[in-house]
C-alpha cells in the first residue's frame, strides 16, 4: 500500500505533565482549558473527519464541534461542510442510541465488523450501511485497507480524537503522521497514559513542527513523524 494512497493522519490529545489523558480514576475526562479548546477546533477545521475511539463517545456522550466563527467562515469559503464527519471505530458495534451525539449536526460513520452485535433499534438483517442514527457502516478491515479506503472516499485528512487504545492501534502500525499534544499544568498519575502502559510503539521519532504558550499555563507542541 502506498503512502499517497493512504490519508494524513493527526493525533490530538490533551494530556497531563505526566503523561496522563484522563484522571487516576478514569471517566470522562476534561483535561484542556479554553486555549486548547482552540487549537484543538482549528485542528477540527484542518480535517476532512475525525476517527473516534468507541469508549470515549460512549463516555462523554458527544463528539466536539467546531464552534469558532472564524473557523465556520473559513471551512465554508474553501467549500467544506461546517463540520468534519464523525467515525466512530467499535469492533462490538454497541454504541447506545441514546447518547447526544445522535442530535449532533454532523455526517456519522460507523467502522465496526460487519458482524457486529446489532445496533440499539436496528433489525435483524438489516443490511450493511444502515446502522440507526450512521449515515454509513464500514466494515473493519486491517488500517492500511481502512484508511486507504477512505481516503478513496474523499476523507484525505484525519483527525485522531483519541482514547489511549484507539490511538495505541494506529502508532502501533506508524499510521499516525502528526502528533498534537496539549500539555496541560497538572499531575495526575494513575494508569490512564496517553499511550497505554501495555504497548510498545518501537522508538518512532518526531520533528518539532509548531509551538504555542496558550492560556492557563498550557502549551501546544506539534511534530511531524521522523521515523521510522
Ligand atoms: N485528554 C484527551 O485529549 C482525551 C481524548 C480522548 C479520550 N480521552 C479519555 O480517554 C479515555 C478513553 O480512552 P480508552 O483508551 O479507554 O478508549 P478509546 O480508545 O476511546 O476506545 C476504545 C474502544 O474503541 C474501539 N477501538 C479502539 N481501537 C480499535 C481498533 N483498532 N479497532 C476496532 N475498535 C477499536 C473499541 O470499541 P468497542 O469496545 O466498542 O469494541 C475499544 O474498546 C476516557 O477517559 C476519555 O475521557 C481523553
Amino acid at each position: 500500500m502506498s503512502q499517497e494512497s493512504l490519508p494524513q493522519l493527526r493525533l490530538v490529545l490533551a494530556v497531563s505533565l505526566d503523561g496522563r489523558l484522563a484522571p487516576a480514576d478514569g471517566g470522562a475526562a476534561q483535561l484542556g482549558g479554553a486555549g486548547d479548546r482552540r487549537v484543538l477546533e482549528e485542528s477540527l477545521a484542518w480535517a476532512d473527519g475525525c476517527l473516534i475511539g468507541a469508549e470515549t463517545l460512549r463516555l462523554h456522550g458527544t463528539t466536539c464541534l467546531i464552534r469558532a466563527p472564524d473557523l465556520l467562515e473559513q471551512r465554508h469559503r474553501a467549500g467544506f461542510p461546517p463540520q468534519p464527519a464523525a467515525l466512530v471505530v467499535s469492533r462490538s458495534g454497541q454504541i447506545p442510541g441514546q447518547l447526544p451525539f445522535f442530535q449532533q449536526p454532523i455526517d456519522r460513520w460507523l467502522l465496526a465488523p460487519s458482524s457486529a452485535a446489532p445496533l440499539p433499534g436496528q433489525a435483524s438483517g438489516q443490511s450493511q450501511g444502515q446502522a440507526p442514527g450512521f449515515q454509513r457502516h464500514l466494515p473493519l478491515e486491517p488500517w492500511p485497507c481502512l484508511l486507504s479506503r477512505l481516503a478513496a472516499e474523499g476523507l484525505k485528512r484525519l483527525l485522531v480524537l483519541g482514547g489511549a487504545r484507539l490511538a495505541a492501534s494506529l502508532l502501533r502500525e506508524a499510521l499516525i503522521d502528526e502528533l498534537q499534544l496539549t500539555l496541560c499544568p497538572q499531575v495526575l498519575g494513575g494508569p490512564h497514559s496517553w499511550v497505554p502502559l501495555q504497548e510498545a510503539c518501537a522508538g518512532s521519532h518526531w520533528r518539532l513542527q509548531e509551538m504555542r504558550p496558550l492560556d492557563g499555563d498550557e502549551l501546544m507542541l506539534r511534530y511531524a513523524r521522523h521515523g521510522p
